[in-house]
């Protein structure tokens, strides 16, 4: 078989099936390479600041390295802002739903909301709410999301900060992304999926 008969998804057969879930978990093999292609095409995203959005993303991965961060965390600060250009106003849950399977549910949460937590340092000069991010101060992962913040995304926007390259975290990204997808015991048993 090179493809499939059906032309409704109600009339495909059981082989049918079996023969395009082989196709497509041959396809995800490549899941890493399409992610370090995405990052590599930030380079030229959005314009106006000291670095490019892929020297954002690899500088935020390092201050969160240096500072001791698990490779979940690692790989969440490496990946914040992939949603940038297909998702410009909710880009954090784009990036979110992208290691959501296999990262610590902490970490989802913190992808998934730093862009609300960011606006503390920029939204009131669009006259906007800088503290919106308080309606979560009673969620368990509010400093952890407040400290991301702090510490790896609103600081990495230094074109002096000595910032390895892509490759450098080629392989923590291949390790965190070769775990079972939705594994309970990395992402937790209570982690929804609705955040
Ligand atoms: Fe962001
Ligand atoms: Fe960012």
């Amino acid at each position: 078989m090179h493809q499939v008969a059906f032309r409704q998804m109600k009339d495909g057969t059981r082989e049918e099936y079996l023969f395009l879930e082989k196709l497509e978990s041959e396809f995800n093999e490549g899941l890493v390479d399409r992610l370090l292609q995405a990052l590599k095409d930030l380079e030229n995203t959005l314009s106006g600041y000291q670095v490019s959005r892929l020297e954002h993303s690899l500088q935020s991965a390092a201050r969160a390295e240096a500072d001791g961060a698990d490779e979940d965390l690692i790989v969440g600060a490496l990946l914040h802002d992939l949603g940038d250009e297909l998702a410009p106003y909710n880009h954090s849950q784009l990036a979110a739903s992208i290691i959501r399977p296999y990262v610590r549910g902490e970490v989802t949460w913190i992808v998934h909301h730093h862009g609300l937590f960011q606006k503390i340092y920029y939204a009131h000069f669009y006259g906007e709410d800088p503290n919106e991010r308080d309606r979560f101060k009673d969620h368990p992962w509010y400093q952890s999301c407040i400290d991301f913040c702090e510490r790896y995304d609103q600081a990495s926007f230094d074109p002096d900060y000595p910032t390895p390259p892509l490759e450098h975290f080629e392989p923590i990204l291949r390790r965190v992304f070769s775990r079972p997808p939705f594994d309970p015991n990395v992402i937790g048993k209570e982690h929804p999926l609705e955040l």
